[in-house]
């Protein structure tokens, strides 16, 4: 009797969801993956949208059943005066989730806010808080196309301090959006052949807190003190040790903290000018 040498893995079926407030560009990411297309017009899902699609991973044939989740809260307070379908609704929704996309508008600061509350609300409904840490999440910095009010250093410091997986996106033009999608299934299936256990995804930043507080004061400082983090009439000696600190921690030799260099460059400006001025 022949043996089959190469044996076939089994299909997979993974439940994929959608977070983020209203207008964040849920939709449209999934249609842009799904699809192929964008929709400029704006169609506020209603409860949940319900879909389906096929890949490969790792060899594997995936069915994804996705999820797609309203933003909007009119959909809960509404649903608060059924609450027994509510909660059972909400229950359903999140239950059995293995991988899910936190969606916010780079143009929209609030979206960008409300990340924390999505991730506080899931775990308050899904049942068992303890699923939340074999959940792989990704976070979407969506709508990267346009003039932009939160930059990609606050996105991706938010996403590292959660150990997810950081994407900017445009379901407008397309970018991202592959690979923010191949890093969730991957993720989801890895966990899955893992029995279902997360494998964390090692995250090797390399740079500090302390480094990005430093280029984000250099960036957003009203003035060159409060860049350089010094008090009124300072003196030269200030002005020179407060460089000095700084410089270590930005000098683009040694930090590759986004942002470094500009901010090194903001920093020596900054010196030149506050020495000139000094009186003592
Ligand atoms: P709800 O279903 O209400 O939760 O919203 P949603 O998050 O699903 O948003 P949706 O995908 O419907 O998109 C909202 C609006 O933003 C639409 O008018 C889209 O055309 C627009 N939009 C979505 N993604 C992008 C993007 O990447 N760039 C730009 N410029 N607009 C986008
Ligand atoms: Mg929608």
């Amino acid at each position: 009797m022949e043996v089959n040498s190469r044996k076939m893995k089994k299909p997979l079926r993974i439940k994929i969801i959608s977070m983020g407030n209203s207008e964040v560009g849920k939709s449209c990411i999934i249609k842009r993956y799904c699809e192929k297309r964008f929709v400029h017009k704006y169609l506020a899902t209603i409860g949940i949208d319900y879909g389906v699609t096929k890949v490969t991973v790792k060899d594997r044939e995936v069915k994804v059943n996705i999820f797609d989740m309203a933003g909007h809260p009119i959909f809960y307070e509404a649903t608060v005066l059924q609450n027994f379908i509510y909660t059972h609704v909400r229950n359903e929704f999140y239950k059995d989730t293995q991988g899910a996309m936190l969606v916010y508008d780079v143009s929209n600061r609030e979206s960008f806010e409300a990340l924390d509350t999505w991730l506080a609300e899931m775990k308050q409904d899904i049942g068992n808080p303890a699923d939340m840490d074999n959940i792989t999440f990704v976070v979407c910095a969506n709508k990267t196309d346009k003039k932009r009010v939160i930059d990609e250093i606050d996105g991706h410091l938010w996403a590292d301090s959660k150990g997810f997986q950081y994407f900017e996106t445009s379901a407008q033009g397309g970018h991202g959006i592959t690979d923010m999608f191949q890093a969730l299934f991957d993720g989801v299936v890895t966990a899955a052949e893992n029995g279902g256990r997360k494998v964390p995804v090692v995250m090797q930043l390399g740079y500090t807190k302390e480094q990005v507080d430093a280029i984000q004061r250099l960036k957003n400082g009203k003035d060159n003190y409060e860049k350089l983090g010094l008090p009124n009439n300072p003196s030269k000696d200030d002005i020179n040790r407060a460089f000095r600190k700084l410089s270590v921690l930005l000098h683009p030799d040694k930090s590759v903290a986004p942002g470094s260099e500009e901010a090194f460059k903001m920093l020596v400006a900054a010196r030149t000018s506050l020495l000139k001025s000094a009186t003592r």
